[in-house]
């Protein structure tokens, strides 16, 4: 049987969820329920990164301990997820006993490797983005995403010698075996290879808050080390042997455009190091801004998912989120956005058509289509094809594509006046409601993996044996 592992980044649990989280949650989930439907057996695995300086500083800052507020935080994630209709097959957190234990393994085997030492580190650390910044990174001192001034850090460390790694890493990704999508992203991975790569550290001596490095407790691993490990713990690394070795490679790891230097570069060195394939595919997304300005706090524009779910139903969110920006370009998005879509596309696109298609058959047919009706010889309008579409994450395509089917029913609606054909020509009208109930199915299956809820609605209701008008799917919103 084929398989097919699919992840996200963890996230880090500071803050709850916003949408930029949620996009690409959503994107995996897609995908997913799509390789399910075609019988892959699935793993979609999402999760939490839960230790380090910034999760601390947010758990300090609540008043709580580390424990508590990642608990706490989460949950708020997993409960978002569960809102949104996302259903993973694994949520992992990094501070659960299987990962902690698949990392000790980990490292232990990095050190084997020859490919740590030990040094003295001096350098700038931004703690929003954990992560050492270079002088040149900054901007009037400050580091440029997070606006804040990063904390000159002297410090002994273990290092990795990611520098000889620079070959392996850029023949990997030429040679399509580590493929990177969009193109543009793999050559921005390229050109940093090019200008040569310097070694990183993997531990922290100040930070408590993590996994003790195995052989020294006074340190622990860096965050990122062990957070990019999550998606080896989460199949068995060290546990399950079988497990792992079925699922790992994943076949995509999803992600947005910010963090691709620790996926592209330093994950599959690392992976390499200890004898394990690198991902097959790393997909790369592009940055959400709101009416045009980047979300932040201090702007006060964060958009919780969950807002817009309860207002607009998480099949409205999904689709919109998908449909609006082409997957791998930045975007921007708003309510106002958002409402546009709901209205044209949903409530008066897909939500009118099975409204009066139901209501017609119901009227004129007393809801069943007489068994002998003979298919109309009309141009049969093609469902389009939309695997290849799914499977090269052209969400965006793949929508506007069903909504042209969704249109050229309507228009048939309208064109035939089937008001009056159902009075007129009853045979005539139960042949164009043949072939409307059947393209309403046929849109409903393919929709199924981006609205599961309202496709489940559409199929479960066009199955019974007598058709009745539908219960308004989107109603209108105030
Ligand atoms: N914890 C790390 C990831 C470790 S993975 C081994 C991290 N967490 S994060 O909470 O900052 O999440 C970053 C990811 O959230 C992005 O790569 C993307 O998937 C999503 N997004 C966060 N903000 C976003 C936008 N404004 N727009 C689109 N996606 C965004 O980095």
């Amino acid at each position: 049987m084929e398989k097919f592992y699919i992840t996200t980044p963890i996230y880090y649990v500071n803050d709850k969820p916003h949408i930029g989280h949620a996009y690409t949650t959503i994107a995996a989930d897609v995908v997913a329920r799509f390789y399910r439907s075609r019988g892959a057996d699935t793993i979609f695995l999402t999760g939490t990164d839960e230790h380090g300086a910034k999760n601390e500083k947010s758990a300090v800052a609540a008043g709580k301990t580390p424990q508590e507020f990642v608990n706490e935080m989460s949950a708020q994630y997993s409960l978002t997820w569960d809102h949104l209709g996302i259903a993973p097959d694994d949520f992992i957190r990094t501070t659960e006993p299987r990962h902690e234990r698949a990392v000790e393994l980990f490292l232990n085997k990095l050190k084997d490797s020859g490919k740590l030492y030990e040094g003295e580190y001096e350098g700038l650390y931004c703690v929003p983005h954990e992560a050492f910044l270079k002088e040149s990174d900054l901007v009037d001192g400050l580091c440029p995403e997070h606006k804040v001034k990063p904390e000159l850090i002297k410090e002994k460390n273990w290092f990795f010698k990611l520098s000889d790694y620079g070959d392996y890493l850029k023949e990997l990704i030429t040679s399509g075996k580590l493929e990177i999508l969009p193109e543009t992203r793999k050559h921005e991975v390229v050109s940093f290879i090019d200008q040569g790569l310097e070694d990183i550290a993997i531990s922290r001596p100040n930070v408590k808050w993590g996994i003790p490095l195995p052989w020294d407790k006074e340190q622990t691993i860096y965050v990122w080390i062990e957070a990019l490990f999550n998606y080896c713990s989460a199949v068995g690394y060290g546990a399950d042997e079988t497990k792992f070795k079925k699922y790992w490679p994943a076949e995509v790891q999803l992600m947005a455009k910010d963090i691709i230097k620790f996926h592209c570069i330093i994950w599959p060195a690392l992976l390499n190091a200890i004898d394990e394939q690198p991902p097959q595919k790393i997909f790369a997304h592009g940055f959400f801004t709101v009416d045009g300005q980047k979300m932040s706090k201090t702007i006060g524009n964060v958009i919780d998912p969950n807002d817009w779910v309860d207002k607009y139903g998480a099949d409205a969110v999904r689709y919109f989120l998908l449909r609006e920006v082409p997957f791998g370009h930045d975007g921007d998005v708003s309510e106002d956005k958002l409402k546009a879509r709901y209205e044209s596309d949903l409530a008066n696109g897909l939500g009118n058509l099975v409204s009066r298609v139901t209501t017609l058959v119901e009227k004129f047919l007393d809801g069943v289509i007489p068994e002998n009706t003979p298919e109309l010889s009309l141009e049969n309008y093609p469902v389009p094809e939309l695997n290849e579409l799914i499977t090269s994450f052209k969400f965006h395509e793949a929508l506007a594509k069903t909504w042209e089917v969704v249109a050229w029913a309507n228009k048939l609606v309208d064109e035939n006046k089937l008001w009056e054909l159902g009075k007129t020509d009853p045979d005539k009208f139960a042949q164009y409601a043949k072939e409307l109930i059947m393209t309403i199915k046929q849109v409903s299956q393919t929709l199924s993996p981006f609205m599961p809820e309202a496709s489940q609605k559409i199929l479960d209701h066009l199955n019974k044996e007598k058709i009745t008008k539908i219960e308004q799917l989107f109603p209108r919103v105030v």
